[in-house]
């Protein structure tokens, strides 16, 4: 089966992964066009993240191949595929602790640039930089707090922060897993209308797990559900509302929202 095409920034033919005897993920073949906003949903467990893990190259498929703007990448490490242009959120791990929140935002623009991490630049470009940093953490709705540490912002607002760096870095992919997981309730709205925000701001290929069907409904362009391992369903929001397959899988008591 060859379906490669040229409009799709990545595509997966046949994709699978096993743990042992056990398949998480079941022979997916995907298609996210540029500038698409697809979601991801299913019961835990379902093989949504391990579907991430596949496409960032975190590990090998047992079988298929990923193919990313026209280029097969199936055997290639992470590193390679972050520097193509597939970005993924991890949690905390790329916040330096001890800068502020634009200086971390700042140095994650310049590792985008030639010369990364070059503190003796030009002062014009070093002004680029920050103004584009700025941009951003206005974006993940932290202005104002630029000059804080990055250490003593809410647990809330270090994953706002998270996601800027990821945006800072201006992947051409940008793969979110569940960025509202263990957030608490009163910072999960603010989460929400960062994702919004993203999607508001058009430009951007995402591919969003969630299990906030309001949001998920709300933001994506298309919508595919995954059920032990398997991509049971890909359709607009409105299709996968209505998906009685899905219904009974997943979706159990969601129906659409007037208005
Ligand atoms: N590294 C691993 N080693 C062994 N089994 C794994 C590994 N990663 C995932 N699995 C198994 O693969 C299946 C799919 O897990 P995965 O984390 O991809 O699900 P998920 O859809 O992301 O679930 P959730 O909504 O809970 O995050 C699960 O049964 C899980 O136990
Ligand atoms: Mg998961």
């Amino acid at each position: 089966m060859n379906t490669t095409n040229q409009s799709n920034i990545l595509q997966t033919e046949g994709l699978s992964r096993t743990f042992g005897g056990q398949v998480a993920v079941n022979g997916v073949s995907l298609a996210v066009r540029e500038g698409e906003f697809k979601s991801i949903i299913g019961p835990n467990g379902a093989g949504k993240t391990t579907l991430f893990n596949l496409i960032s190259g975190m590990m090998p498929p047992s079988a298929g191949r990923i193919i990313f703007e026209g280029r097969d990448i199936t055997g290639r490490p992470a590193f390679y595929r972050s520097k193509l242009g597939i970005g993924r959120s991890f949690q905390m791990t790329t916040i330096f602790p001890n800068l502020t929140v634009l200086e971390n935002a700042r140095l994650a623009v310049q590792s985008r640039e030639p010369h990364a991490f070059n503190f003796w630049q030009p002062v014009t470009r070093f002004g680029r930089d920050e103004e584009k940093a700025f941009a951003i953490l206005e974006m993940v709705m932290l202005g104002g707090r630029e000059l804080q540490a990055a250490q003593t912002l809410s647990h809330g607002d270090k994953r706002k922060l998270e996601i800027g760096i990821l945006l800072a870095t201006n992947p051409r992919l940008l793969l979110l897993d569940e960025p509202t997981a263990g957030m608490s309730r009163d910072d999960v709205p603010g989460i929400i209308e960062v994702v919004q925000r993203i999607k508001r701001a058009g430009g951007r290929t995402v591919m969003l797990v969630e299990h906030k069907m309001d949001m998920v409904m709300s933001v994506s362009d298309s919508v595919m559900v995954m059920h032990y391992g398997e991509m049971i369903a890909d359709g607009s929001p409105q299709e996968i509302a209505r998906n009685e397959t899905v219904q009974s899988a997943y979706l159990g008591g969601y129906t659409e929202r007037a208005g």
